[in-house]
C-alpha cells in the first residue's frame, strides 16, 4: 500500500507542470522549510536575489511596466466614463457624443481611455515579443508565460468588448463579424467543424451565449458592458497579481 501511495505521489509531482507551480519539496528538512518560506509571496515578498544587469532598461524596455501603467490609466478613466454612459441602445450613442460636447473634460477622458486602450494592446504585443526574443519564457518562467498568454487574451477581449459600447456603425459591424467567427469555431460554433454533429444550432452555440440572441442587440450591449467593466478587468487584475508575484519569485531573466 505504502509503495502504491509513493508511486502515485511521484507520478503527480515528478512532472514539469507540477514543478513549474510548486518549487519546493515537502517541508520536512530545514532546507525545504527555508525554500517554502522564500517561495511564498506572503512570507517573503521580495526575491532572494536580483541580478544587477537585469535591471537595465535596454533589456525589458519597461514594456510590461508600460502595459500595467496603461491598465491603471484605463481603470481610472473608465470609472469616470461610467458616470455618464448608460448601456441602453436608445441612449448609448448620444451618451458618447455628449462626452465630447456637453460634459466638462468628457472628451479628454474619453480620448485618454481610447488611446490608452490602443497603447495597451500595442505594448502587450511588444512585451511578449521582447520576452520571446530574450528567451525569457524558458524554465523556470514557463508558468509565467502561460499566465502572460491569459493576460494577452484578456487584453484583446477588453479591447473588443469596449469597441461595441459607442453603439455606432463601426461597433455594430465589428461585433457582428466577431460573432460570425464564433459561429465558425470548431466544436462550439454551429457552423464550425463538429459543431452541428454535437447538436449546436444558432440558438445554443457560443455566438448565442456571447450575443444574448441571434443578432447584435440590447442583450449584447448589456453583456459586453458587464464583461468590459467588471468581468474582464477582474480577471486581468487577478492574473496580473499572479504574474507580478511570479516575476518576483522567478527573478528577472536578464544578463548578470
Ligand atoms: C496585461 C498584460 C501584461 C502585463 C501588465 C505584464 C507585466 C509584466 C512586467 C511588469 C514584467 C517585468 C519585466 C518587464 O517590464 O518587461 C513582466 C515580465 C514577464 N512577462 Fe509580462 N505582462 C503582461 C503580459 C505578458 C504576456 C502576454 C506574456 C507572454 C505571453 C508575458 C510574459 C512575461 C514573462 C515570461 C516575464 C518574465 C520576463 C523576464 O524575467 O525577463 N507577459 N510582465
Amino acid at each position: 500500500m505504502r509503495k502504491l501511495i509513493d508511486q502515485i505521489r511521484s507520478l503527480l509531482t515528478q512532472n514539469q507542470v507540477y514543478k513549474s507551480v510548486f518549487r519546493h519539496g515537502y517541508p520536512d528538512t530545514d532546507a525545504n522549510r527555508a525554500l517554502v518560506m522564500f517561495s511564498n509571496v506572503i512570507l517573503h515578498l521580495h526575491p532572494v536575489r536580483v541580478r544587477r544587469g537585469a535591471l537595465k532598461i535596454k533589456f525589458t524596455w519597461c514594456l510590461g511596466g508600460l502595459t500595467f501603467f496603461f491598465f491603471i490609466l484605463l481603470s481610472i478613466t473608465g470609472v469616470f466614463l461610467m458616470f455618464y454612459y448608460v448601456p441602453d441602445t436608445r441612449r448609448a450613442y448620444n451618451d458618447i457624443k455628449d462626452l465630447g460636447t456637453v460634459i466638462y473634460f468628457g472628451g479628454l477622458f474619453r480620448n485618454l481611455h481610447r488611446w490608452s486602450a490602443h497603447a495597451m494592446v500595442l505594448s502587450v504585443w511588444l512585451h511578449m515579443t521582447r520576452v520571446f526574443l530574450t528567451g525569457s519564457y524558458k524554465p523556470p518562467r514557463e508558468f509565467n508565460w502561460v499566465v502572460g498568454v491569459i493576460l494577452l487574451v484578456s487584453t484583446l477581449l477588453l479591447s473588443w468588448t469596449g469597441y461595441l459600447l459607442p453603439w455606432d456603425q463601426l461597433a455594430l459591424w465589428a461585433v457582428t463579424v466577431g460573432s460570425k467567427m464564433g459561429e465558425a469555431t470548431p466544436i462550439i460554433g454551429n457552423a464550425g467543424p463538429f459543431g452541428p454533429e454535437l447538436g449546436f444550432t444558432v440558438e445554443n452555440d457560443v455566438a448565442y451565449v456571447l450575443l444574448g440572441g441571434t443578432m447584435v442587440g440590447q442583450s449584447t450591449l448589456l453583456r459586453f458592458y458587464v464583461l468590459h467593466c467588471l468581468g474582464l478587468p477582474l480577471i486581468a487584475a487577478v492574473f496580473m497579481a499572479v504574474h507580478f508575484w511570479r516575476i518576483r519569485k522567478d527573478g528577472f531573466s536578464g544578463p548578470l
